[in-house]
Parts: C-alpha cells; structure tokens; sequence
C-alpha cells in the first residue's frame, strides 16, 4: 500500500479530492461559504425544519430534561423515554405496528440489511442505490446481485433465478442523487409473488413525497406492504438519527440481531426530542411540503427556460450532470464565485463519466431566488465552457469502473446460478 501522500496526490490528479467547506450559521436557505455569502442549493433540510425555532427549544428543552447524551445502547443502560415517545410517533406517522430508532440512515440501512438477509441467501440491490445499502449488502453475508437501474423485468428476471434460496430486494425511494422515484408497486409485487422481503430507503421521501410528506410507500398505497422502511431524521424532519418502520416482530428481530442497534449509542436526546417537534409540525402544517412541491416545480420549469434538460419528476433533488469530475469541480467553484451552493458530486458517489451538481430545493427558498440561481447556473456554465444540460442518469446507461458501486452481477460458480454470466445474456436479448 502506497504512502497516503501518493495516494491523496492520486486523488487530486484524477480530480476526486475533496475537503470539507466551513459554513457559518444554520442550514438555512442562505448561508457564508467559506466566507462568502451564497444560496444553498445543496441541503438536504429540505422543509427548512433544522433552524425552525420550535425544532431548536424542543431540542434545547430535550438537552436540559434528559441531559445531552444517551450514555450507552438501549439494550444496555434502557429505552429512554424520549426514544419511546418518538419511535410511537414514527409509527403512527408510516402507519406500521413499530418503529425502531437507529443513530443515522448508514447505520439503519447496514443494520436493517445484515440483519434480515440470510446466509444462503440472495440481496437484489438497485444499482443506483446509496452507499449505505451497498455497504449493508456487503455486511450481509449473503450474495449481491445488482440490477439496472429501476428495471423490474432485470429484477423479476433475477428474482425468479433465485426463488428457491430466501431473498431480499433493497431500494431506495427516491434515489439520492437523480430525485427519481423506484417502481415501487412493481417491486413489491415481484417480492410478494417470488417470496422476498422488501426493504425501502425513503430518506429523500419522509416529509417530501406522498400525501403530507408520508412518503413514497405511502403514494404508491403500500403502506404495511413492504417489510422494513427506512426513513432519516436528518433530512427533512431537520435533525440526526433514523428509524426503521416494520411489524412488531421484525422490530423485536431488529433489537436482537441488528448489529449497528445492538452495539451502538442510542441517538442524543436533543435530536430526538428536535425530530419529534419537526414531525408535529409536519403534521400541523402540511403547506409546508405543498411549499417545497411549488418551489421544486418553478426551479425545475427556471432551469428549463434556461437551457437544462430537466425532467418533470415531483421531487426537490435536480441533477446537473456534467459528465467528468473536473468539470463538475469547475462549474461548483464558478456558481459559488457568483454566489450559488451547490458543491459537485464525483465518484464514488456516482458512476463515473456522470458527476454533477447536484441540485436541492427547500421550502424556505424564495421562488424569485430559484429563478435567478437557473439563470446564473447558465452564466457559469457557458463561463466554464460547458452548454446548459443536465438529465437523469439514463437507465442501464452508466458504465462499470471506478464509481465503487458493484454493478455487475456477483459471480457465483457450482450448482447455484451464474448471475453474472447469464446477466449478460438477458441484456443482449433485452
Ligand atoms: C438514500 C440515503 N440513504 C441513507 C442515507 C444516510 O443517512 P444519514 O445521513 O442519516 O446517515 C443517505 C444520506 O445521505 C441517503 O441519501
């Protein structure tokens, strides 16, 4: 292994280095940058709930009646109330039996995933899936096969290969990184007539998508149909920590055998206490998720008018996709000298040849704000040479590489099926 020198060189020579920005003040929808006033366009508050002044005295009176920390695992030093409190709401809110509290979205995505797949057993993981899944796949011990994106003949086809071993079929709802939506009532039927269990990353649809931000299981009418749904404190609901939404049993299964639950701190009361306001005020106020549908829509419709191939999908994250990682870099640093935040997203995070910016709309924007970051999003392309365009990822189109996500179907000899070799086989006949 090299010197990390020569290795963080490396990075910066292929133009994948990255460092961390100093902003001062809250998340709000402006921020100072480095020292530099700019529009946020890349956070993911996206109903403006991380600075809400009763999201902050919920969390402050939390940290004076319960104290900071949660001083060990639940199953170690006790369920504090607090958790209780919450992990009831949370389930009224999905509409599940239970709901169990985790310290963030990695942790429950690699927990939940370990934990329900089996030894033997097969995960089908979409292949634009976030690291958390992709890192759970891995812990689970059993095999990974990775379908094209959102394609359910590829996934019923994979599904059907493996009917005889127990499978899990993993998703996220709304995918991190292109806003699109997972076909999720085809999934779930494929799961129910194949025998798999579902499990559905909603970070980026809890408080965004379906009917007052409920979600995308919600939306497709699957709620109680899919076995674990996970949804993030930290996203829209404005503070840290997750949760994952299930039956009674699995709940108690997930107490027992999910590993970053067992052998982790419980999350901080403060930001339990803050998730718990944000949601009454999601409940109280669903104008709020109205808001955020109103702004992604005039940002989306602004982009377009300058230029940008944006698409009509409902949700608050807008891919600018600019194809190399220097490009990306480029047109980040020029949007940000003209005070636009919006910071570029390279490999791994997503395949390579596809980095972007990634936009994010909050409720707390100004529809007038949105219309004029389009037009200076323009300005600085044509400044750093590029035209205006930008698209989802277009399915089945990424290329394997070096974007550290396993898309190709995991190699398995003997008598049990060859994902790989036969993959290929059903994409020349697709
Ligand atoms: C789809 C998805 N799932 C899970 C996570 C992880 O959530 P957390 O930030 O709470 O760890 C993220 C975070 O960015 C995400 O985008």
């Amino acid at each position: 292994m090299g010197a990390l020198s020569d290795r963080l060189q490396e990075l910066r020579d292929r133009g994948l280095h990255r460092r961390t920005r100093l902003v001062s003040g809250p998340q709000g929808p402006r921020v100072v940058v480095d020292g530099r006033p700019a529009l946020l366009l890349c956070s993911n508050n996206y109903l403006g709930l991380a600075d809400h002044p009763r999201v902050r005295e919920a969390a402050a009176e939390a940290a004076m009646r319960w104290g900071v920390g949660a001083g060990a695992s639940r199953l170690v030093s006790g369920t504090m109330t607090v958790h209780k409190r919450l992990e009831e709401r949370l389930a009224a809110f999905e509409g599940t039996e239970s709901a169990i509290l985790f310290g963030s979205g990695y942790l429950a995505n690699t927990g939940v995933i370990a934990a329900v797949a089996q030894a033997g057993g097969v995960v089908f993981s979409d292949e634009l899936n976030h690291a958390s899944l992709i890192d759970g796949c891995k812990l689970a011990g059993a095999e990974t096969v990775v379908y094209d994106h959102c394609d359910l003949e590829h996934l019923e086809w994979s599904v059907s290969k493996a009917s005889d071993r127990p499978s899990v079929i993993v998703t996220d709802s709304v995918f991190s990184m292109d806003g699109d939506i997972a076909p999720l009532e085809g999934i779930v039927d494929i799961a129910r007539r194949f025998g798999s269990r579902t499990i559905v990353d909603e970070a980026h649809a809890t408080g965004v998508v379906g009917p007052e931000g409920r979600g995308a299981v919600e939306a497709a009418g699957l709620t109680g149909e899919v076995d674990v749904v996970v949804g993030t404190l930290g996203k829209a609901l404005g503070s840290y920590g997750a949760y994952a939404a299930c039956s009674s049993e699995m709940a108690e299964w997930l107490t027992n055998r999910a590993r970053t639950f067992v052998f982790s701190t419980a999350p901080p009361p403060p930001a339990i206490a803050g998730a718990m306001e944000a949601l009454t005020i999601i409940e109280e106020e669903p104008r709020r998720v109205e808001k955020l549908r109103s702004n992604s829509r005039v940002f989306r419709k602004a982009l377009r008018a300058n230029g940008f191939d944006v698409d009509e999908q409902k949700t608050p994250i807008i891919p600018l996709i600019v194809g190399s990682a220097s490009a990306a870099t480029g047109l980040c640093e020029e949007a940000l000298a003209r005070g636009l935040y919006s910071q570029a997203i390279r490999p791994p995070t997503v395949p390579e040849g596809t980095s972007r910016l990634r936009l994010s709309v909050m409720a707390t924007h100004k529809p007038a704000e949105l219309e004029a970051a389009a037009e200076t999003l323009a300005e600085a392309c044509i400044t750093t040479g590029l035209k205006p365009a930008g698209a989802p990822t277009e399915r089945g189109a990424t290329a394997p590489g070096d974007s550290g996500r396993e898309i190709r179907a995991s190699r398995r000899s003997g008598e049990v099926f060859d994902f790989a070799a036969e993959a290929d086989d059903f994409r020349r006949a697709a």
